[in-house]
């Protein structure tokens, strides 16, 4: 069976076809870039609309396959911004009605994880989420995702491409923190974000900013800042490690990228007898093929939607969905 799935939830636009025997035929996509500030919703959705088409051609082309052998259309139905959601819905729906196949909508915080233990081939892991619009601590329990941690306020990426931004870094901020901070060991005191097992970053974001107008160096304000986040996030992810005795931490989202946070997660879950895993930054970041292969799980798990139950869940949380193609 081969399944082609649309992703769309925020800055990309892809399109991934996988097959249910476990092969991905292509995975491509476009990124949004903003031309000044953050992402802007409206124009992020304008972009993908203008991409899709090109996206989907070369998509199919790299598959080498023909319409006629597309079996089931699957696109990221949640969560995200509204705009870009509704981009890539409408696209899926108007290609599943035209090859008249079944659509099924997936949701994107899963689709991460179903595509990293698949191409990691990881059993069942500890998996921290970080991305530019989502900062969760993820483990499967009794039938769902279950969110062990997560961000009260902004997410990990936004929290980095923010302070960039506001220093005159053009986005995404991230990958340029991360070289400056490589500069540094000069640790400036922040405030630290651990609330229970949640995560907060806005207060360190202000006093981070707050720093840097008062004179403080942007290659120490980078290197505190993630030294500082990065710590919080492993420990809120140790503590699910330690509460769950999962053996197998994995990372994904954008931010996965980051060499710094990879150390320190390697180096906690080697003290707790774990495997560390990071899917390959292709699969990592959004992507496509992540969708298509989720929709193949949902639907060979006995998953099937009518198009009227097809409409986008912004805040469609990661613990709302039912997994049935894991067993306890
Ligand atoms: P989502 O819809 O899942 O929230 P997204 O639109 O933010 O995703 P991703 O590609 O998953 O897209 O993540 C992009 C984020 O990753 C940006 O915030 C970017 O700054 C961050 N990032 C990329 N590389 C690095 C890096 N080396 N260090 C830190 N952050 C990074
Ligand atoms: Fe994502």
């Amino acid at each position: 069976m081969i399944c082609l799935g649309f992703e769309g939830t925020a800055h990309t636009v892809g399109v991934g076809i996988a097959t249910s025997e476990g092969e991905i035929l292509a995975n491509e996509k476009e990124v949004y870039q903003p031309d000044e500030g953050g992402i802007h919703p409206r124009e992020a959705a304008q972009s993908h609309s203008d991409n899709v088409k090109e996206v989907l051609d070369k998509a199919v082309n790299k598959a080498n396959i023909e319409p006629e052998d597309i079996d089931l259309i699957s696109f990221s139905q949640g969560p995200g911004l509204g705009s870009c959601l509704r981009t890539a819905a409408t696209s899926a729906r108007a290609l599943a009605v035209w090859l008249e196949v079944p659509i099924i909508g997936v949701n994107h915080c899963i689709s991460h994880i179903e595509i990293g233990r698949f191409t990691e081939n990881v059993n069942d892991p500890v998996t921290l989420y970080v991305s530019g619009g989502n900062t969760q601590v993820i483990a499967y329990d009794s039938s769902r995702y279950r969110i062990f941690g997560e961000t009260l306020d902004v997410a990990i990426g936004n929290c980095l491409d923010t302070f960039a931004r506001r220093v005159g870094i053009p986005h995404p901020g991230g990958p340029r923190l991360e070289e400056l901070a490589k500069k540094s060991e000069n640790l400036i005191d922040l405030p630290y974000s651990v609330k229970g097992m949640d995560l907060s970053f806005s207060g360190l974001l202000t006093e981070a900013l707050r720093k840097y107008e008062k004179g403080a160096s942007l290659e120490d304000l980078a290197y505190s800042i993630q030294e500082n986040t990065f710590a919080a996030l492993v420990e809120v992810t140790e503590r699910a490690v330690a509460h769950t005795k999962k053996d197998e931490v994995m990372l994904v989202g954008g931010v996965a990228a980051n060499q710094r946070l990879r150390q320190m997660l390697d180096l906690m879950s080697e003290e707790h007898d774990a495997d560390f895993y990071v899917p390959p930054m292709e699969f990592c970041a959004d992507n496509g093929a992540m969708i298509a292969w989720n929709g193949l799980l949902a639907y060979g798990a006995g998953k099937r939607q009518e198009i009227g139950e097809t409409r986008i869940r912004q805040r469609w949380r990661t613990d709302e969905v039912r997994v049935p193609w894991r067993s306890d």
